[in-house]
């Protein structure tokens, strides 16, 4: 069998998708037309040439821009369901997203509507799909606090649709410490941590995600490499890593991914999965991770049989949905 096929075969769960890293130029237009939001692009190719990023901030600035275009419950649906369609055509059966509610609350659309948008997709793709889901809320890091701590209580009315809470956005200058409150409230509301850490961040801020915000995942962790203390305790934990390697490669995290850190990790026995981060922005959903990952670096097929194994055990299914999904 070739790769190609034997990677959507494998069956796999996606832990690291931006929802709002999902919307494709064409939708980003159809959107705006609804809408009658004006863009600043003429046309779908203008859009994808402007996808060109020097680094992660580059990239915010036009992913949050993008965004304006999501009004409405529906919007917010149909980018969720065509998400799905794409996991779910590259093997996916399980994928915990990401949405960032401040994005969308700060530009006067009520949590409500994400809210309401994304569980109606995530009905339909369990239905339709057999793809189950879980919600991960993710607090804005260049925001502060008492932003943080709004959001987190601006939730509280749908507590039976989130699974977890994160941590996104520019992370330089912005270390965990600055939301240790909240994520403490967080976890006595009985919610799952995870944070994005050691993306361009130094290996500290990979410290502080595990000591001061207690995460059950790390998103990214590249930069954990640079400290052998920190490998061990992420070895010894088990901790999981969502690793996104077409994202690395777009926001200049690495030059060349035949050098990315995947094949050293997994020497040093991290429990590390793949993952497409904002798949719209970066050139690939999560199969063409997987694919473009083993050309490049030289991962054999064991291996990613390993990773998409990661990708169930350190998701936040319960025992017996893992051994089902598996
Ligand atoms: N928001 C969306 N994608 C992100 C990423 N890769 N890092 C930080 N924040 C993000
Ligand atoms: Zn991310």
């Amino acid at each position: 069998m070739g790769l190609a096929d034997f990677i959507t075969r494998l069956p796999k769960a996606e832990l690291h998708l931006h929802i709002e890293g999902s919307l494709e130029p064409e939708l980003m237009f159809e959107l705006a037309r609804r809408n009658h939001v004006a863009l600043p692009f003429k046309s779908v190719e203008e859009v994808r040439a402007a996808y060109d990023f020097s680094n992660l901030q580059d990239f915010l600035d036009i992913y949050y821009a993008g965004a304006d275009v999501l009004r409405t419950e529906e919007d917010f649906q149909d980018l969720a369901l065509a998400y799905f369609r794409r996991a779910h055509a590259d093997g996916v059966r399980h994928a915990e997203i990401f949405f960032d509610p401040q994005t969308h609350t700060d530009r006067g659309i009520p949590m409500q509507t994400a809210m309401d948008g994304l569980w109606a997709a995530m009905g339909e793709a369990g239905e339709e799909l057999g793809v189950s889901s879980r919600l991960i809320l993710c607090f804005l890091r260049h925001l502060d606090e008492a932003a943080a701590l709004e959001t987190l209580r601006q939730a509280e009315p749908w507590l039976d649709r989130i699974t977890g809470v994160g941590l996104d956005s520019s992370e330089v200058g912005h270390p965990p410490s600055k939301f240790v409150r909240v994520f403490e409230r967080a976890g006595a509301m009985g919610l799952k941590r995870v944070a994005h850490a050691g993306e361009e961040g130094p290996p500290d801020y990979v410290w502080q995600a595990l000591d001061l915000l207690k995460v059950d995942r790390i998103d990214h962790g590249n930069r954990a490499m640079e400290d052998p203390a920190l490998v061990r305790r992420l070895a010894e934990e088990g901790m999981t890593l969502t690793v996104c390697p077409l994202s690395n490669l777009k926001l200049c995290v690495v030059d060349d991914l035949a050098r990315h850190p995947i094949p050293a990790m997994l020497d040093a026995g991290l429990k590390v999965t793949i993952n497409s981060d904002d798949p719209a922005y970066f050139g690939g959903y999560v199969g063409e991770n997987y694919r473009r990952l083993a050309e490049a670096a030289g991962v054999d097929r064991a291996a990613l049989v390993e990773m998409a194994r990661n990708s169930f055990t350190g998701s936040f299914l319960n025992e017996a949905d893992k051994a089902r999904r598996l």
